[in-house]
């Protein structure tokens, strides 16, 4: 009996953001991310004697809606780029579980793409190593290679399949970091982060800018962590995080990922920091918030927003571990 694999979220403090391959999902830069204890996802492969891949996510059948479709079309093809890598011919039932809150609704590529690679690696005895494990993920979703690592975690950009990995970043001694998810909508987002991302870099003319920040960035970030300087961190995840969503803004035809929402919790954020109170944002291809907060800063925050808006739902993270096998 092969084990279930899990693979826990991550949220990227310096965002990857365009690629230069689409088919490999080579990125144009590095990005660096923290892997989350809270959201997770776990993932059994078995092979069966089908023509076809037999999918559930979360006890139900696959390609029952349009939007399933959509989907599990994305993990077909994944399996099919799995098959061809490794040269065999077996078909899979795939049962996927996605441990989110019950309300946050945000539906995890990385994790889910993370789990599956783990998943069939488990099955197939394929017995990768982690650099391994970490671009077969990557093959499956960009960010999925970062959640194969716990703690803080880049993902080098390389120039092929073989060098395009991600690693993690030693820390000596645990740092004080926390993140509270601020959950605002629990809609699919409407442009995907893949669709998102093509468009900003064939059409925001500030393209070029982001690939020379983020190589600065990258390092001043890396100097933060390694001095535990969680103020810092903050600092730069969030510079990061705008920088990104300006490529959206300033994309033709423009687009944002924003809710009122967003804002409102952006200027709550700027207040806080004006009271003193060390709280930082980070938002990925879609509305919801992500606070970098100290432990002692985390309740007022988490007050604060619950104060003043009604319609959130937040949920606290620590750093999270890498793949597991249960
Ligand atoms: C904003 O990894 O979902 O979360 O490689 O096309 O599957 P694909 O994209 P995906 O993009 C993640 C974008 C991001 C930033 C990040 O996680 O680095």
């Amino acid at each position: 009996m092969s084990k279930t694999a899990r693979a826990y979220t991550n949220i990227a403090l310096i965002k990857y953001w365009g690629k230069k391959n689409q088919t490999l999902k080579l990125p144009y830069t590095n990005s660096l991310s923290l892997t989350l204890d809270r959201f997770y996802t776990d993932t059994k492969a078995c092979v069966i004697n089908n023509d076809q891949d037999i999918i559930y996510l979360n006890q139900t059948l696959l390609d029952q809606t349009l939007l399933d479709q959509t989907q599990s079309q994305r993990i077909r093809n994944y399996l099919d780029t799995i098959r061809q890598m490794y040269s065999f011919n077996e078909h899979f039932q795939i049962d996927t579980v996605n441990h989110v809150p019950t309300s946050a609704g945000f539906a995890s590529s990385a994790s889910g793409f993370a789990a599956l690679a783990a998943a069939i690696n488990e099955t197939k005895q394929l017995n990768l190593d982690k650099k391994q494990l970490s671009i077969l993920a990557r093959n499956g979703s960009g960010s999925a290679s970062r959640s194969i690592y716990g703690g803080f975690v880049e993902w080098i950009a390389g120039s092929d399949n073989e060098t395009s990995f991600a690693q993690p970043i030693e820390t000596e001694s645990e740092i004080d970091l926390t993140i509270l998810s601020v959950v605002i909508n629990k809609n699919v987002k409407k442009i995907s982060s893949t669709v998102g991302m093509e468009n900003s870099v064939k059409s925001s003319p500030f393209y070029p800018n982001w690939v020379t920040l983020v190589a600065s960035e990258i390092k001043e970030i890396k100097q933060a962590i390694a001095k535990k300087d969680v103020q810092k961190i903050g600092e730069i995840a969030e510079h990061n995080a705008m920088s990104m969503h300006a490529l959206t803004l300033s994309a033709n035809p423009s687009f944002t990922y924003f809710e009122p929402e967003t804002i409102k919790i952006l200027q709550i954020i700027h207040e806080l920091r004006q009271k003193g109170i060390l709280a930082y944002a980070t938002i990925d291809a879609g509305p919801n918030v992500k606070i970098i907060c100290t432990k002692e800063s985390l309740k007022q925050v988490q007050k604060y927003i619950e104060e003043q808006l009604s319609n959130v739902t937040c949920v606290v993270a620590n750093i999270g571990s890498g793949i597991q096998y249960i």
